[in-house]
């Protein structure tokens, strides 16, 4: 922060002192009447004045450096300081720190790893939160010149709840609030609901005695589900390792964990068979919720448990091959995620089978989950020549048709070998195309992932993929529950060992279930709640047989209307299928393997030419359905 912005936070010399809150939140519960001073992040004192004579809007944003909402706004905060925090403007921006654990060292080094340059007051002991009634991080307060407030809640609509951001805002909630008072008007909506973290600050009651305790009954359960990704150098946004970490976002925890957003599996429960689960019991929830109404009492140290122990380096052991991209890609502190695939050649001379690939991302808090595709045909490298960046961009697949694949990886994922003697096939000559997924973090970041590759010697079988597709999407604007099927007949006896389902944004929920030709069924996938962001390989802890004649089954839905948060248009646009971010798929991938060596290669040739059918037959139906040229229609 330079002595510029420290001019300007006390030139405005702003007082709450009579502000009244009346205009959005009536009857606050502390008059306002009294002085109040703050500390700037360089240590400057700035006692806050009721009237402005100079500014016409006054702009507050609670923030904290670690929810990750708050963070990715950083950058937007930084283009309206340099827009509304200059002398002659009437309006100001000033940030007010949330966080009552950091010190103004900490807010200083966030301010400058996230080149903002903005005033921002250091609510230590959370004395303007309580003014405000401030309720979520961040949220935004409008005084006008006389202190009354008459704006408060969100910056703009990118986030329609946790975990659900738009590609772009299309409303400027915020802006639009401090023009109309700009311009002498009244705030259409003078209150609006933030999305982000709960606001918390909290005193810590060490030692407190009570029917739950922090060391005795919640520690275990962070510890145990929660820290893997929730720690140093992760991909967590913040730590959960000690009781300060845990107690200051007590409501936010119990919260995500209410709603199961965290820890992120999307399968339903009713799936006990896949490895490596991520499911908190209600027991577990209610715990998390007893101890924040038991005001999060830390309890007796003895009872403490012992922080788990993770592997350094790698989890397997030191990897056959080890491959990294080429040069480091820049991903960019904001704006629309991406997805980047790196080429990499892999030089190796003989067909090799694959045991299993552990991905180790170069920034854990922007790398959000990589496909490891294979491609013989030099089609990558074309892509990739095309472009000036490291790498090239697509949405969904990798933008051409892959010779095969090695797996992937998302946040918290154990690599785990196939099972014994299983391999899957890394021809000779292939490159890899390490696609990776971007979460722009409010930062700018700079990634250059590895993987490292463990062959298996002449395995005894292939581990291969086959899928379920479809192609006939043609959803209405509007449509909430549309539904789509995809039916695929086994024309041999598989084993299945994993499950990848597959859609696009405005995808909900996927059924896939196992339709034996003895007329049994047997559930396959039960996904409640589809979300694009936490893509997953789901591996069955005890591969099952089934027999050639069965017809797997996955039914999908898509909510095409306004109420989708997630959904890429606003307002809602007709959606066929594609590779676009705009357009639709229904994929479901299946990882099996044979005893019977010389079928497999039978069944993906017959697997690629039915999807080649139904590919040519449904482009040819959306033609004779508009025939003026009206669709656009992916390739
Ligand atoms: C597999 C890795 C993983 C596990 C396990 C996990 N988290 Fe998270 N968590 C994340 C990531 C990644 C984010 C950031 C999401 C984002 O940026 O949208 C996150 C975000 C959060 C947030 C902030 C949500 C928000 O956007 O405001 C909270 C609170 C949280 N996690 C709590 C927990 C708790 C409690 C547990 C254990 C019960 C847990 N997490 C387990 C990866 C994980």
């Amino acid at each position: 922060m330079n002595t510029d912005r420290i001019a300007i936070a006390a030139l405005l010399s702003l007082s709450l002192s009579w502000v009244s809150l009346h205009a959005a939140e009536p009857n606050p519960s502390k008059p306002l009447a009294e002085n109040i001073s703050l500390l700037d992040a360089t240590g400057q004192i700035h006692p806050l004045a009721t009237v402005s004579k100079k500014k016409q809007a006054r702009v507050f944003v609670f923030v904290t450096g670690e929810c990750p909402i708050s963070r990715s706004y950083f950058p937007l905060l930084g283009r309206l300081d340099k827009k509304w925090n200059t002398p002659d403007s009437p309006v100001s921006l000033t940030a007010v720190w949330a966080d009552v654990t950091d010190t103004p060292a900490e807010v200083r080094k966030f301010a400058q790893e996230f080149s903002v340059d903005l005033p921002i007051l250091i609510d230590r002991d959370g004395e303007l939160g309580k003014r405000f009634q401030t309720k979520f991080v961040p949220e935004a307060f409008v005084l006008d010149s006389e202190g009354q407030l008459v704006y408060r809640g969100r910056i703009d609509d990118m986030y329609r709840e946790i975990g659900r951001k738009r590609p772009e805002a299309t409303e400027h909630t915020l802006e639009d609030a401090v023009a109309a008072v700009v311009a002498g008007q009244p705030v259409k909506e003078a209150k609006t609901e933030a999305v982000g973290c709960f606001y918390e600050s909290y005193a810590p009651l060490p030692g407190e005695a009570a029917d739950v305790t922090y060391t005795r009954d919640v520690a275990p359960i962070l510890f145990a589900n929660c820290v893997q990704c929730h720690r140093e150098g992760e991909v967590g946004p913040f730590s959960l390792v000690t009781y300060e970490d845990a107690a200051k976002r007590a409501r936010q925890i119990s919260r995500v964990c209410e709603s199961r957003l965290m820890p992120p599996w999307k399968v339903a429960e009713r799936h006990g068979e896949f490895e490596g689960q991520r499911t908190l019991t209600d027991k577990q929830i209610e715990t998390l919720k007893a101890w924040v109404a038991a005001d999060r009492a830390k309890g007796d140290p003895a009872d403490m448990p012992e922080l788990p122990k993770f592997p350094e380096g790698w989890y397997l052991g030191e990897p056959d091959l080890i491959v990294e991209m080429p040069i480091e890609f820049e991903v960019p502190a904001d704006g629309p995620d991406l997805y980047q695939n790196f080429v990499i050649p892999l030089d190796v001379p003989e067909d090799k089978y694959v045991a299993t690939v552990e991905f180790k991302p170069g920034a854990a808090s922007v790398v959000h989950h990589s496909l490891l595709y294979l491609d013989k045909n030099g089609a990558a490298r074309k892509l990739d020549a095309k472009t000036p960046e490291p790498g090239y961009g697509t949405f969904g697949g990798p933008g051409f048709l892959p010779t095969g694949s090695i797996g992937g990886w998302s946040p918290g994922k154990t690599p785990r070998k196939l099972p014994e003697g299983l391999g899957r096939l890394l021809g000779k000559g292939s490159d890899l195309v390490m696609q990776i997924h971007y979460h722009p973090s409010g930062k700018v970041e700079k990634d250059r992932s590895k993987v490292g590759i463990y062959f298996v010697d002449k395995p005894k079988q292939e581990a291969f993929a086959l899928w379920t597709s479809s192609f006939l999407h043609d959803i209405p604007p509007g449509e909430s529950d549309y539904k789509l099927k995809a039916v695929y007949t086994l024309t041999e006896d598989v084993t299945m060992l994993s499950i990848i389902p597959h859609m696009h944004l405005l995808g909900q929920t996927m059924n896939v279930v196992a339709e034996l030709p003895d007329g049994t069924t047997r559930d396959l996938l039960h996904m409640p709640q589809w979300d694009f962001n936490w893509q997953d390989e789901y591996v069955y802890a005890e591969p099952f047989f089934l027999p050639k004649g069965t017809r797997i089954v996955s039914e999908a839905t898509y909510d095409n209307s306004e109420n989708n948060p997630s959904n890429p248009s606003s307002p809602p646009q007709r959606v066929t299928w594609g590779e676009e971010t705009n357009d639709e798929m229904l994929y479901c991938f299946f990882l099996v393997t044979t005893e019977k060596k010389e079928v497999i290669e039978p069944m993906v040739v017959d697997r690629l030419t039915r999807e080649g059918i139904d590919r040519a037959a449904a482009r040819l139906r959306l033609k004779m359905a508009y025939p003026s040229g009206q669709l656009k229609l992916s390739k």
